[in-house]
């Protein structure tokens, strides 16, 4: 590590050190040899098994504490000074009190273990969106996943140069005591303090604590989008290049979305990645909107991770991957439900408990993940570690829903797309506690992840509206929609192709579209079902506007309006006002 560090990180590392009282003190640099070592001493200490390295070369398994497997939502908090800046949607909890309660958890919580110092750029390394974090951590488990998840290391350190103008997170995993499990965020300091916990999303401060709670309030101030979606690029057989970016709740197939490959009727066009769960998003000189995907990895659900949802998911973890709760095999290979093939007779569970075939248990977690490099994936973007981002023609919002919500529709402006993102709904799954199939209103994705007031959220993209001279068309997509027996009736993964092209059609202005009281929808036949087994009658079930299940709807995003009502904007209100009248 060079000696040349940053006086400002060197002062908060040191009072940190004084809290938790560690053995040592290591300043990670993201060297191979660093990588190799702390590797190794996570297989000596039992944290990760090696795979089978012939099949998964530099692949390991860790099986986390049963009662830590994933986000913990009611244990979130903003702490921002003044608790209306929180919002409805979010738990509060003052600065001084947070710092105090949690404070006192991190006193002396590193004796007898190593204190990790890891600087991590979040974004393309010079690019003037990126942002640098320093994560203070006591898990190797922490340290490995951020150097595949973020560009970690010197680099970041020498992007930081001697600024002040960096995320400060520290992380203590203390017993794993869920009473003692907090994730604060302290938007006005630019802090997160993370304890308790070692599940990723709780603990790779990177992603959900700066990318999306702190990013978003950050975007807030300085004019910018901080967003759950990922961004891919459409190229057609011509080599014409187009960018979308879409948010979709977790468990909707957003992975699954950004790594698509298009049907065999779609010869010669291709998608390509570049992010799969987050962008930041600012007004270019052009007036367009210009996105980065500020991660280097996939932090991706591997349950239905298949050949037929996502082949090129599956060549992502091929090698150099770390797997997060899933089964093994008795070859030291991993496995999920939902994979392709026959389910073997025995297994490692994910727990580390022997399983057989026809057990009641799922052999891996449902929220089991990969943690796979960015450049395992075979179609990476050629743009994604491109410094000025990627030019976006179209914004997708979409979720879950067995009914009501149509295939694809095009908003008529930019407030009322804001108006179809803000009062987007998905069905819960069975991957969450709680009940099955009840509609949840989750804004624009961000109802977890949003770090200020979601009123003054729905305010800043209003805002914006003024400053994108050239701004994405928004559409909204329900690729769930069910029949009669409650069957999907849209085929989905690779054959979304087809609605991103009616997608793209629209933006570049070749396409036509029928109006309907909730926007434009794709008129007969503009939707390329060649090859489907779909017939024309379906087709016009998934694009069908039934005014009495919409009166419905109507009633139940009230709920958002009520809860959200001291900030909720007027433009929003007027937007719902017209709607009503338009049904
Ligand atoms: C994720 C999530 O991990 O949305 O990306 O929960
Ligand atoms: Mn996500």
């Amino acid at each position: 590590m060079s000696n040349a560090r940053n006086a400002h990180v060197e002062k908060w590392v040191n009072e940190v050190a004084e809290k938790t009282q560690p053995d040592q003190i290591e300043w990670c640099d993201g060297s191979e040899e660093e990588r190799e070592r702390l590797t190794q001493l996570a297989v000596d200490q039992g944290i990760l098994t090696p795979l089978n390295q012939e099949k998964r070369p530099g692949c390991y398994i860790h099986r986390s504490d049963p009662k830590d497997v994933a986000r913990v939502e009611h244990l979130t908090f903003i702490c921002s000074r003044e608790e209306k800046d929180a919002g409805p949607t979010n738990n509060w909890m003052a600065p001084k009190a947070a710092y105090d309660k949690l404070g006192k958890l991190f006193a002396g919580s590193m004796k007898g273990r190593t204190m990790y110092v890891v600087p991590y750029a979040m974004g393309p390394l010079g690019s003037p969106m990126t942002k640098i974090g320093v994560e203070i951590t006591d898990s190797v488990y922490v340290v490995l996943n951020m150097r595949i998840m973020t560009r970690m290391g010197s680099d970041a350190l020498e992007m930081l140069g001697d600024s002040d103008d960096f995320n400060r997170g520290l992380h203590s995993t203390l017993d794993l005591d869920p009473e003692k499990r907090f994730i604060c965020h302290f938007p006005e300091d630019n802090t997160i303090w993370s304890c308790g916990s070692g599940y990723g999303g709780n603990v790779l401060l990177g992603k959900k604590c700066l990318a999306l709670r702190i990013g978003s309030f950050l975007g807030k101030t300085e004019g910018w989008f901080a967003e759950h979606m990922l961004i891919l690029g459409v190229e057609s057989p011509e080599g014409e290049k187009t960018y979308v970016a879409a948010a979709f709740p977790s468990a909707c197939g957003k992975t699954n979305f950004a790594m698509m490959i298009p049907p065999d009727e779609f010869k010669g066009w291709k998608i390509t990645t570049v992010g799969d769960d987050i962008a930041w998003m600012r007004v270019g000189d052009d007036g367009r909107l210009w996105a980065i995907n500020p991660e280097n990895g996939y932090f991706g659900v591997a349950p239905g991770t298949s050949n037929k949802s996502n082949p090129n998911a599956l060549k992502s973890v091929a090698k150099n991957t770390l797997f997060t709760n899933v089964a093994t095999t008795p070859d030291g290979d991993v496995w999920w439900e939902g994979m392709d093939g026959d389910v073997p007779e025995e297994l490692t569970d994910w727990k580390g408990n022997p399983w057989k075939k026809g057990s009641e248990e799922k052999a891996a977690h449902p929220n089991s993940r990969f943690t796979a490099p960015m450049a395992n994936n075979p179609v990476l973007d050629s743009a994604a570690n491109e410094p000025a981002g990627v030019p976006i023609s179209a914004i997708i919002f979409g979720g879950r829903r067995s009914t009501t919500v149509p295939l694809v529709l095009e908003s008529f402006n930019w407030a009322h797309g804001v108006y179809l993102g803000a009062t987007m709904g998905s069905e819960t799954t069975a991957a969450a506690t709680g009940k099955v199939g009840i509609v949840r209103r989750d804004p624009m994705a961000m109802l977890p992840f949003c770090g200020y007031n979601m009123g003054d959220y729905f305010s800043h993209w209003l805002n914006m509206q003024k400053n994108i001279g050239r701004p994405p068309r928004i559409f909204q997509v329900n690729w769930f929609r069910q029949d009669a027996d409650g069957k999907f009736i849209w085929p989905g993964f690779g054959e979304n192709m087809r609605v991103l092209k009616w997608i793209i059609d629209r933006s570049a202005g070749t396409v036509g579209a029928r109006e309907t009281p909730l926007g434009w929808v794709p008129d007969e036949g503009q939707i390329d079902i060649q090859g489907l087994d779909l017939s024309a009658e379906a087709m016009k079930d998934l694009t069908d506007v039934d005014p009495a299940a919409w009166k419905a709807e109507f009633e139940l995003q009230e709920e958002l309006f009520q809860k959200v009502a001291g900030s909720m904007p007027e433009a929003l209100k007027l937007q719902r006002e017209l709607f009503l009248s338009r049904l």
